[in-house]
């Protein structure tokens, strides 16, 4: 090994630790305003962020409608979207936010996981940014932004608490010690993630992507218990699986095909459309709700927050807080905006990086299968 390489190393290490203990020693007086960036799939989103929860802009623009033909997201069509939207989506959120980059204090930016053409276009774009201002570059978990979501919700929320966050990617029960770091994944999903099961039941019914929405609309007025769906658990775990409902469904679904057809109607007699889809709705939110359940009591903590995509439904809403109420659990559940990938989210996860000293170097790089530890990497200065 070179030693002069090594002395200057160590020589930069401290720098930078004096210039950040300076610079919050500084901005303990006056406001934070960090960027958020994010494009882990197929929403190109900018925001300005105050202190990790007072949202100046909130730009979502979303490719929704161009993915919506295939039924689902297309890689490749994401990337060449993000690429065409990013600049003016950041353009709007500074506009929005009234605000140059010479006010801002850093910028962050969703570096995994997600789709890997996505991130890099969000990424190239932060390093960009902060390479011609030197502003300090905050790389952020995607799941982590997921979390944050609830102090844009609640800014008098303060961890120790429990996170459960489903989304199109993830079904994961975490353990949120600290504001930015550390976080404890106590459950995850072995095979599917319930947003992907919401997909997919919604194409072979034949219903539009998202398929969470589109389900949850199908589901007004069907009868839950119509159809019995299996609830997967695992002893000596919280963990998910929802690759069986998944198939059951399914295979229910062709079952239920080939009867209709008998009868000669779309539908049997006996059952419906609503009936289907609120049968299995019930499923995965009860899987989801019991897990959670199970998650705080073996924990003993005493607050939630929900979020991810698929927090946004209704039937799950209603069940967490029914079960928080009885359990006498504080919940935050953020408003749908904030459920679904944002970079407001990016941006206040960001800003408690940013005063915990996270930093990456212009060497960044996007991580498709990021895990929540792959933060510790950035972790390089200081402890303030
Ligand atoms: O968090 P998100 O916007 O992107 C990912 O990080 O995956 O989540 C998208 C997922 C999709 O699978 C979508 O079907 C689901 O969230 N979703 C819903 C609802 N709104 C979105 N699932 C159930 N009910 C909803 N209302
Ligand atoms: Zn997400």
């Amino acid at each position: 090994m070179n030693h002069d390489s090594e002395m200057i190393d160590k020589s930069k290490d401290d720098s930078v630790k004096q210039d950040n203990i300076a610079l919050y020693q500084e901005t303990k007086t006056r406001d934070i305003r960090i960027l958020g960036i994010e494009t882990s799939c197929d929403e190109t989103a900018a925001a300005v962020v105050v202190d990790g929860a007072r949202v100046l802009s909130n730009v979502v623009a979303s490719q929704i409608d161009l993915h919506r033909v295939y039924g689902g997201v297309v890689p490749e069509i994401a990337s060449r979207e993000h690429v065409k939207a990013i600049l003016p989506v950041i353009d709007r959120a500074l506009h929005q936010a009234e605000m140059t980059l010479a006010d801002l204090d850093g910028i962050a930016v969703t570096f995994g996981p997600g789709l890997i053409g996505a991130l890099l276009v969000g990424v190239a774009a932060a390093k960009g940014f902060t390479a011609v201002t030197g502003l300090p570059l905050i790389p952020i978990h995607h799941i982590e932004g997921h979390v944050a979501s609830a102090y844009l919700a609640n800014p008098a929320l303060r961890p120790p608490f429990l996170a459960l966050i489903v989304s199109g990617g993830h079904a994961s029960i975490i353990e949120v010690r600290d504001w930015a770091m550390p976080f404890r994944e106590i459950a995850r999903t072995r095979d599917d993630a319930p947003g992907e099961a919401f997909d997919k039941i919604a194409r072979v019914l034949g219903l539009s992507y998202p398929g969470g929405p589109a389900i949850e609309k199908a589901a007004q007025g069907g009868r839950d218990d119509a159809l019995h769906f299996p609830e997967a658990s695992f002893e000596d775990s919280f963990d998910f699986s929802f690759s069986g409902v998944k198939t059951a469904a399914i295979n229910a679904y062709r079952r239920i095909e080939r009867q209709a057809e008998r009868e000669g109607r779309a539908w049997p007699r006996d059952l419906t459309l609503q009936d289907f889809a609120a049968s299995f709705q019930k499923a995965i939110v009860n899987t989801l709700v019991s897990h959670t359940e199970r998650a705080l009591d073996a924990t003993g903590y005493k607050t939630l927050v929900i979020g991810g995509g698929v927090s946004a439904n209704r039937c799950l809403r209603d069940n967490i807080e029914e079960m928080a109420k009885e359990r006498v659990i504080a919940l935050t559940i953020p408003p749908l905006t904030y459920c679904t990938d944002n970079a407001a989210m990016i941006a206040s996860a960001g800003y408690f990086a940013w005063r915990a000293g996270r930093r990456a170097g212009s060497d960044l790089d996007a991580t498709a299968m990021a895990n929540l530890e792959d933060i510790n990497d950035f972790l390089t200065n200081i402890n303030l």
